[in-house]
C-alpha cells in the first residue's frame, strides 16, 4: 500500500478501507507516512467527507494510537461533558462542581484552549497554586472521595490526534465533521468514562456554522459512542456570541463563581446551557429521571451554596487555593494594568456579532496562544456589555477590556469591533439551544 495512493482515492470521493485507515494511521504515528501527506488526506477529508462506516473506523484506529484509561477504581457511573469549542463557554467550571453536588461522579479530561476558543486547564490554572496534572491514581482517588477532579489529558492519550489537529490548525483543516468527531470521539472514548455530554455548539464563533451541519455531527458522535457502549446525549446550543459576559480565563472564572453564587438569574444564557446540560449529566447518571427533577436538583445545589463549595473542594484537592473562589476575593485574579471601556462606533440593534472575532479579540489581549508554546495572561480578557439585539448609543461601551500590554490592545480593540453589525430595527431573538440529539 503506499499513502499516495489512497490520498487520490480520497480526491476521486471514494471510500477508504478499514485496512487502508489503520495502515495511514499507523503509518503517520510511526513517521513512515510524513506531515505533508497526512495534511493532503485532511484536506481531501475536509473537501469530500467520509461515510459513516469510515468515520468510525478512523475514530477507533486513532483512539487506539495511545493509552486506553482504565477508570474502574471509580465508583459510580462515570460522567463526562465535552463542548465542540466556544467563546466566553465557563460551563465546565459550573457544571461540574454542580452535578457532583447532586452525588455525580465526574472525572474528567480537558483540552487546553484551541485558537480563538477557550479551554478549561488555562481557566483552571488562572487560580494559583492550581495543578491540572495528576497522576492516575491520585486522580481516581480524588474523584472516590469529592466526587470531582478536571486534569490534562496525558500526552499518551491519543497521540495521533495531537499530530492531527497540530497539522488541521495550520492547513484550514479543522472545521471537517469526520475529522472533528473523530478527534473528540477518539479521546472520549480513550478517557475511560462511562457516559457523555456533547455540547456541540452552532454559529460565529463555533466550527459548525449552520445547523444542519451541528446535527450531522451531533448523530455520528452520538452512534459512535453508544457502539462503543457509551451513553450519549449531544445538545446543539447557540454560538452566535460569547455564551457569558467574560471572555479570557480569570474573568471566565469569575463568571463561574459568580453563578455558582446565584448571582446569574434564570434564562440568562450562560445559566439556562448549564442547567441543560446538567440536567442531562443527571440524568445518564442515574440521579433524575427526567429534565425538569433533574434541574430542580441543579437548582437546590446552586441556591443552598453547594456547588459553590464543592468547586473550592476541587480547587483544593488539585493544589489551588480556594479563598480567592468567592465574590470576596475573585476581583484579585482579574487585576489588570489598566480596565478599558470600548465604545461603539456605530448607534443601532446590534444585529450580529462575529463571535470568533471576539474570541481572537481576548487571545491578542493575551488570553489564548498563537503558538502552541506561547504563554497565557490569566487575568486579561474583555467583559461584554451587551448582547445580541439589545440598542446601543455611541457613547456606551459594548465591553470592558481587561488590558496588560497597551501594545497589544489595539490590535484588539480593532478586531473587536470588526466583529459588531448594527441594524434600525430590532432583530429576532435566536434560541439558546436548538436542539437534542440521542435522548
Ligand atoms: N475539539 C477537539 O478536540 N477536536 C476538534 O477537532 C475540534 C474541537
Ligand atoms: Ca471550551
Amino acid at each position: 500500500m503506499r499513502a499516495v495512493d489512497l490520498i487520490e482515492k480520497k480526491v476521486q470521493n471514494q471510500e477508504l478501507s478499514t485496512e487502508e485507515i489503520t495502515f495511514l494511521i499507523h503509518g503517520f504515528i510511526a513517521g513512515t507516512i510524513p506531515d505533508y501527506q497526512m495534511s493532503a488526506l485532511q484536506m481531501a477529508i475536509l473537501f469530500n467527507g467520509m461515510t459513516d462506516r469510515e468515520t468510525y473506523d478512523l475514530t477507533m484506529e486513532m483512539m487506539r494510537s495511545g493509552e486506553i484509561i482504565d477508570l474502574s477504581s471509580v465508583r459510580g457511573i462515570k460522567v463526562d461533558k465535552h463542548s465542540t469549542g466556544g467563546v466566553g463557554d465557563t460551563t465546565t467550571l459550573v457544571i461540574a462542581p454542580l452535578v457532583a453536588a447532586c452525588g455525580g461522579t465526574i472525572a474528567k479530561m480537558s483540552g487546553r484552549g484551541l485558537g480563538h476558543t477557550g479551554g478549561t486547564l488555562d481557566k483552571l490554572e488562572s487560580i494559583p497554586g492550581t495543578r491540572v496534572e495528576m497522576p492516575l491514581h491520585k486522580f481516581a482517588e480524588t474523584v472516590n472521595k469529592i466526587g470531582v477532579a478536571v486534569i490534562g489529558q496525558s500526552d499518551r492519550l491519543v497521540p495521533a490526534d495531537k499530530k492531527m489537529y497540530a497539522l488541521r490548525d495550520v492547513t484550514a483543516t479543522v472545521r471537517s465533521i469526520p475529522l472533528i468527531v473523530s478527534s473528540i470521539m477518539s479521546k472520549k472514548l480513550a478517557a475511560g468514562t462511562d457516559a457523555i455530554v456533547l455540547d456541540v455548539k452552532v454559529g460565529s464563533g463555533a466550527f459548525m456554522r449552520n445547523l444542519e451541519e451541528a446535527r450531522k455531527l451531533s448523530r455520528r458522535m452520538v452512534t459512535i459512542g453508544r457502539r462503543n457502549g457509551k451513553k450519549v446525549v449531544a445538545v446543539i446550543t447557540d454560538m452566535n456570541q460569547p455564551l457569558g459576559m467574560a471572555v479570557g480565563n480569570a474573568l471566565e472564572v469569575r463568571e463561574a463563581v459568580e453563578m455558582l453564587s446565584g448571582r446569574i438569574p434564570e434564562g440568562d444564557p450562560l445559566y439556562e446551557v448549564c442547567m441543560l446540560l446538567g440536567s442531562y449529566m443527571l440524568m445518564l447518571s442515574e440521579l433524575a429521571s427526567e429534565p425538569e427533577s433533574a434541574r430542580q436538583k441543579l437548582k437546590e445545589a446552586l441556591e443552598s451554596g453547594k456547588g459553590l463549595e464543592k468547586l473550592q473542594q476541587m480547587i483544593s484537592a488539585q493544589g489551588g487555593d480556594p479563598s480567592f473562589l468567592s465574590m470576596d476575593r475573585i476581583d484579585e485574579l482579574c487585576e489588570v494594568k489598566e480596565i478599558r471601556p470600548i465604545y461603539s462606533e456605530a448607534e443601532g440593534y446590534i444585529a450580529s456579532i462575529d463571535t470568533e472575532k471576539i474570541g481572537s479579540a481576548a487571545q491578542m489581549l493575551g488570553a489564548g496562544r498563537a503558538k502552541k508554546d506561547d504563554r497565557i495572561d490569566p487575568a486579561v480578557g474583555l467583559v461584554m456589555k451587551k448582547r445580541l439585539g439589545e440598542y446601543v448609543r455611541r457613547d456606551e461601551p459594548l465591553c470592558m477590556m481587561y488590558i496588560n500590554n497597551p501594545e497589544k490592545a489595539e490590535a484588539a480593540v480593532i478586531e473587536f469591533l470588526e466583529a459588531f453589525t448594527f441594524s434600525n430595527e430590532k432583530p429576532p431573538v435566536e434560541p439558546v439551544v436548538y436542539d437534542i440529539i440521542g435522548e
